[in-house]
């Protein structure tokens, strides 16, 4: 059985703390779901991870479709998340449902993602109501990256931080069952998380937040051009795998592999014939 919304936010009542993390692939997401994750987030981040974009912005919905459906037939037991690409929930609300309609029934995934506060209040209650669960995101939110000046810390000044605090609340009155909080100060995100009875979910929002999500190839050390303060690497896989592919390259060149434990038989007396055959064949 699958992890739902209520079991989610039921762990928040019951003081468990919730994992998470994201997953863009079949592989990936089977042995995250089997070592127990109960939330997956195919995160658009996965247009800098996977796909080599600067930035979250280029990522397509019919990207997200396609990676959803490779994680969704991965994790069998986890709620997947799909997070709502740059543009495609702000146009107008029902852009804003056909889009996530489109993760539910062709990308496979319980649940959507969206970025920002009160802005986005009125699409969430909508897609609520249409029985789509909805996860907020606010502080850092990297599709705004333009218009925030660039991957910074959020709600550092008293102005910002009684922002934050609204748009969790308000994200939290329009049905949503859990929110994200990206890079903001510990004390605020211990205060959004002591005022919400919904979960937040914190990345770089220090340890009191209900749960904590993290990009994969962060904590697995895949992802080297820019790990961000916050991420802890938890296995160093970029260099295990370049020595790997190393050794697979040099075997190859001095004839090391494959030997003949790698190798397939067949009895003598068949290719005897087949090697006889061609002969008198090109003697004809
Ligand atoms: O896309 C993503 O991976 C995210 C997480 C950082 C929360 O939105």
């Amino acid at each position: 059985m699958r992890v739902t919304i209520t079991e989610i936010k039921e762990m928040k009542r019951k003081k468990e703390k919730i994992p998470m993390l994201t997953a863009y692939d079949y592989v990936t997401a089977k042995i995250v779901d089997e070592a127990g994750v109960p939330l997956i987030l195919v995160g658009d981040s996965l247009g800098m991870v996977m796909l080599g974009y600067e930035s979250t912005i280029p990522v397509t919905m019919d990207e997200m479709i396609h990676h959803s459906k490779a994680v969704v037939r991965g994790a069998r037991r986890a709620l997947i998340v799909g997070d709502m690409p740059f543009m495609t929930y702000h146009v107008s609300v029902s852009e804003a449902l056909h889009n996530a309609a489109r993760f539910i029934q062709e990308g496979g995934t319980q649940a959507v993602k969206l970025e920002g506060g009160e802005i986005v209040a009125e699409t969430v209650r909508r897609l609520v109501g249409c029985g789509i669960p909805v996860m907020g995101h606010i502080g850092l939110t990297p599709q705004s990256i333009h218009q925030l000046g660039g991957f910074k810390v959020r709600g550092k000044v008293m102005e910002e931080a009684k922002k934050l605090l609204n748009d969790a609340q308000i994200l939290e009155e329009a049905g949503a069952f859990a929110i994200v909080l990206e890079c903001i100060p510990s004390s605020l995100s211990r205060l959004i998380t002591e005022k919400l009875a919904i979960p937040t979910i914190g990345i770089g929002a220090g340890p009191d937040c209900d749960g904590q999500v993290q990009v994969i190839s962060d904590i697995l050390g895949l992802y080297t051009e820019f790990v961000p303060k916050h991420a802890k690497r938890y296995a160093k896989l970029a260099e295990e795998i370049k020595a790997a592919v190393s050794s697979y390259v040099s075997e190859v060149k001095s004839g090391l592999f494959p030997t003949s434990e790698h190798s397939y038989t067949m009895g003598k007396s068949i290719i005897d014939v087949v090697a006889s055959e061609a002969k008198q064949s090109r003697c004809k």
